[in-house]
């Protein structure tokens, strides 16, 4: 196996001073997928540390049982939850969807569709789909399906639920959401090349299929939005966050498959932050009491926020337009074969 690569010694700037800031979360069910390593991990340890019940939804790996152990060791008090759930799996994720909806009879507060990877090989998942696409986007929008009954009883109860997705600056690579990505194609998407430039101008490669997955992940947010206050769901909310460059393991398992070089990845993440600044901007989507539906949260708008201060900005014209909402709904219901009515 090819190493990862050396990273850099970066400090928090904000997240002391913010977390303070959050409200108490008792009474509060939180679930995130992805909580392994990197932003889900810390997302997961700090509502917790605020007293939500956290639901953690990882695939089963011995870093899911090491890092649910280094959580439970960390906060003894807190209340945690692990339930397995692969995102390259629909049936995984349903299963997983069951379980939660079973642990949840009094709602669930906020859905935080954290997981990614990166600019990995052009390959199939076990349902057909480019692993990017499910594991980033598809698998999120049937677990948001599968759990949208259980949000909508939090909403009731306690009179605000959320739905929070996780973006990227990567949304900028190609400003058009195109159909086939959300197609039974994997490995017959454009192929391995790593090089982003190339992917820029043929909008081919590991980069433009991970690009299609975070313009997606921003696309269903709108959809979402929108959906939510054409059926009067006033206390739901759709929201979406992006960590700018945030030195998390993303980086490390997209050169260790040959997605970008160990040069690389340590050049950029010298303009990074630490995965505990990177993190804020979806806890604050979770966590943030003013929090409005249809807002975007990151370090700054724009191609160049890759660190910074979390700041809040509305949805992007380039996804939340009506013929970029109409394609990413109609090709998620494709995928996974069933309606998502709300
Ligand atoms: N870090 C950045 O600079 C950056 C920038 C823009 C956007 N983001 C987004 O931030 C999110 C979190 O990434 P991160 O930076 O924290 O990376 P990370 O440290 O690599 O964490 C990714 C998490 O996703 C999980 N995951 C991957 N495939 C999965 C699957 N099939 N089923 C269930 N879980 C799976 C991983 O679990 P395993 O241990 O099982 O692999 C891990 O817990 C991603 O959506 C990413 O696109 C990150």
């Amino acid at each position: 196996m090819k190493k990862g690569y050396n990273k850099p010694n970066l400090k928090s700037l904000y997240y002391d001073v913010e977390v303070k800031k959050i409200p108490s979360l008792n009474g509060k069910t939180i679930a995130i997928t992805g909580t392994t390593t990197g932003i889900g991990y810390v997302a997961a340890k700090t509502v917790a540390e605020r007293g939500a019940r956290t639901i953690l939804l990882n695939r089963k790996s011995d870093r899911s049982k090491t890092s649910l152990e280094r959580l439970k060791s960390e906060l003894p008090e807190s209340n945690f939850e692990n339930i397995e759930c692969d995102l390259q799996s629909f049936e995984s994720v349903r299963t997983a969807a069951r379980k939660v909806t079973d642990l949840c009879i009094n709602g669930l507060d906020s859905l935080c569709n954290n997981a990614g990877i990166m600019a990995l090989k052009d390959t199939a998942t076990v349902d057909g789909f480019d692993v990017q696409m499910q594991t980033n986007h598809l698998s999120h929008f049937l677990l948001t399906k599968e759990l949208f009954p259980v949000l909508k009883i939090a909403a009731e109860l306690r009179g605000d639920a959320r739905v929070v997705n996780h973006s990227s600056i990567a949304r900028y690579g190609d400003k058009k959401l195109k159909a086939e990505y959300f197609e039974k194609r994997g490995g017959n998407l454009g192929g391995d090349s790593s090089n982003m430039i190339v992917a820029s101008i043929t909008r081919k490669g590991r980069w433009a299929r991970y690009s299609q997955t975070k313009l997606a992940n921003a696309a269903f947010t709108a959809c979402l939005h929108e959906k939510f206050q054409q059926a009067g769901l006033h206390n739901l909310k759709s929201l979406v966050a992006h960590p700018g460059v945030a030195m998390s393991d993303l980086q490390t398992t997209t050169v260790k498959d040959g997605g970008m070089s160990a040069w690389l990845a340590r050049q950029m993440m010298k303009n990074g932050q630490t995965m505990e600044d990177g993190a804020l901007a979806v806890i604050k989507c979770m966590t943030d009491e003013d929090a409005q539906s249809g807002t975007f949260y990151g370090p700054g708008k724009g191609l160049m926020a890759a660190k910074g201060k979390v700041v809040s900005f509305d949805l992007e014209k380039f996804y939340d337009n009506r013929q970029a909402k109409d394609l990413l709904w109609r090709k998620s219901c494709e995928a996974i074969e069933q309606d998502f009515i709300v």
